[in-house]
C-alpha cells in the first residue's frame, strides 16, 4: 500500500506493516483524514494505540505526514478500495466530517465501503462518524435525515449504532481536527456524532 511522508511516497508491504505494528494491539483507522491532524493528535494522546490516517488526496497530508511518531502512519487510498494489507487489523474506526465520495458512499450504503470496512476490522471494534450540516446539504440532505440514513445503512451492515448526538460549536471548537475548527467558526456550525460498535 502507498504510505506518505511529506512529499515522498513509499510502498509498504505486509511485512513492513507488521513490523511497524509489532508492539500494538489497538489500531485506529481515521478514514478521510484530510490534513491528518486528528490522526496526529490521537497518536500523540494515546501512545499505546497505532493510528493509520487514510485519505485519497495526498496534497493536504504533506505537512503533518512529516511527523515521526512511532505509532502514526498515513496511507493514500480510496475509502472504497481499502488496502488488503489492513485486513483484520483495525479496532477503532473514525470518519470525521466526510464530504465528496466518502459521504456519498455512507449515504448510499455503498458495498465497496461497507464490505471494505468489514474486511479491515478485527474484534471488539468501535466506530465514530461525525457529520456536518453543510456537507450533507451539498448532497441534498438535511443534517437530521442524512444522519438517520447513514445510521440505517450502518445498522444494515451489522453495526449497533446509537441515535445521533448533537455537536455544538463548543464541542466542535474542542475537537482536534482542522475541519471541526473550521466548522466551529464558520457559517453553519451544525454537526452530529454517530457512535457504535459491532
Ligand atoms: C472535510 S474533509 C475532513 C478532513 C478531516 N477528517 C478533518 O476532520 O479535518 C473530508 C476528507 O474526506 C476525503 N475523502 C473524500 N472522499 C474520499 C474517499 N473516497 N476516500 C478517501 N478519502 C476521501 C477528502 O479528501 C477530505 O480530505
Amino acid at each position: 500500500m502507498e504510505t506518505i511522508r511529506g512529499k515522498t511516497s513509499h510502498n509498504m508491504d505486509l511485512n513492513g506493516l507488521h513490523a511497524r505494528l509489532a508492539n500494538y494491539n489497538r489500531i485506529t483507522l481515521d478514514l478521510g483524514t484530510g490534513d491528518g491532524k486528528f490522526a496526529f493528535c490521537h497518536a500523540e494522546s494515546f501512545p499505546g494505540c497505532f493510528v493509520i490516517g487514510v485519505d485519497s488526496c495526498r496534497e493536504n497530508l504533506r505537512e503533518l505526514s512529516r511527523a515521526t511518531l512511532p505509532n502514526l502512519l498515513y496511507v493514500i487510498a480510496s475509502a472504497q478500495a481499502l488496502p488488503h494489507e489492513l485486513h483484520g487489523l483495525v479496532s477503532h474506526v473514525t470518519i470525521n466530517f466526510p464530504w465528496g465520495s466518502l459521504l456519498q458512499s455512507l449515504l448510499d450504503g455503498d458495498p465497496r465501503l461497507m464490505c471494505g470496512l468489514e474486511s479491515v476490522l478485527g474484534s471488539g471494534v468501535r466506530l465514530e462518524v461525525r457529520l456536518n450540516g453543510g456537507a450533507l446539504a451539498e448532497q441534498g440532505w438535511t443534517l437530521e435525515d442524512g444522519a438517520e440514513q447513514i445510521r440505517e445503512n450502518l445498522i444494515y451492515a451489522d453495526w449497533k449504532v446509537a441515535k445521533p448526538a448533537r455537536m455544538d460549536s463548543h464541542a466542535l471548537r474542542n475537537f482536534p481536527s482542522t475541519w471541526a475548527r473550521r466548522l466551529a467558526f464558520g457559517r453553519d456550525p451544525r454537526a452530529v456524532e454517530l457512535s457504535g460498535n459491532l
